[in-house]
């Protein structure tokens, strides 16, 4: 399978050194000219959307960058999409559980697939939940939500990373996106040319602190941070807007006989993985965002 990866950031390179049969493009998209002539020139059997904008050095960024965030995460899906549906290839797109705040209204707290997204102040979130709204309508068309990116490759878009360097950290507790299962997944919904959408993240959920103290079990042992309140976060000053937290369910992928691993055990080969490339002074390829 020709997998063209669209986006060379932080995603699109660890998908990209994942899979030998693909090839990513860093070429501006901006049309579907733009669009169908890469498909014209790779020929691929899928498409993967990895492009988009999430906001330099953080997401506070998208709030006073509107336009470049819908631009980006808005428009740029319709339009790949626009090329895809005139060539007839399978795309799939990488959403985001961000459209999601706080608890469902399900008995189990947790989002499913097809419920609304929330997201009513923060710019990324909204440009992310209009896009799922309308490409999920489309045949031929897949959505991949993932959520706060755990890999044991150091990075400082890697959530390790994040956690390990923040001098407060957020108590909380989420659903979450362990990276190596997330490549084989969407290495699967692109074999499987899987229509709707997905929520990519391990079964079960994380507190920041289990994570945080694995960290220290296993890389670190004189880490040390302060722990913060959700809201103390923009009540200290250190974020514009709130940050989404949530449980999602992901039911869509079982459907489809796709499987991840329970996320504890996945977080901790993960972080075992990590101690190793730490040692060894491993990065990632992606263009540095901090
Ligand atoms: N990482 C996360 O925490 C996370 C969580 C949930 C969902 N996601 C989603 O996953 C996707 C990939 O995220 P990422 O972490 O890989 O972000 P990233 O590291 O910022 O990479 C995004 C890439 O897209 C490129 N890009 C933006 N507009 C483009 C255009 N018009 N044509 C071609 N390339 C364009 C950017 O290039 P420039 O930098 O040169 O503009 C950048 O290289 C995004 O849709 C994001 O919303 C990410």
């Amino acid at each position: 399978m020709k997998i063209l990866i669209i986006g060379g950031g932080y995603i699109g390179h660890r998908c990209h050194d994942a899979w030998a049969d693909s090839v990513i493009s860093t070429d501006r998209v901006i049309s579907k000219e733009d669009v169908l002539k890469l498909i014209d020139e790779h020929k691929p059997d899928a498409i993967l959307n990895a492009a988009g904008v999430r906001g330099k050095p953080n997401v506070d960024w998208c709030e006073t960058h509107q336009l470049e965030t819908i631009l980006g995460n808005t428009k740029l899906p319709i339009t790949i999409a626009e090329g895809c549906q005139e060539r007839g290839i399978y795309f799939l797109h990488i959403g985001s559980g961000c459209i999601f705040y706080g608890d469902s209204p399900h008995p189990d707290k947790k989002w499913r697939e097809d419920d609304m997204g929330n997201p009513t102040e923060v710019t990324y979130s909204r440009t992310k939940w209009a896009t799922d709204l309308v490409l999920s309508t489309l045949p031929n068309v897949g959505i991949a939500r993932i959520r706060m990116p755990i890999d044991y490759v150091p990075s400082p878009n890697n959530m390790i990373d994040k956690l390990a360097t923040f001098s407060k950290v957020i108590d909380v507790e989420n659903s979450v996106t362990i990276i190596d299962d997330m490549i084989d997944v969407f290495y699967k919904l692109m074999e499987q040319k899987a229509v709707g959408i997905f929520h990519v993240t391990n079964p079960g959920t994380l507190k920041h602190r289990e994570i945080v103290a694995l960290y220290e079990d296993l890389v670190d042992p004189n880490h040390n941070n302060e722990w913060i309140t959700n809201d103390d976060l923009v009540q200290q000053g250190l974020a514009t807007k709130t940050r989404s937290n949530n449980f999602l369910a992901s039911e869509n992928l079982s459907k489809i006989g796709i499987e991840m691993r329970e996320v504890h055990e996945a977080m901790r080969d993960t972080m075992e993985k990590y101690a190793v490339a730490k040692k060894k002074g491993e990065k990632s390829n992606e263009t540095l965002s901090c």
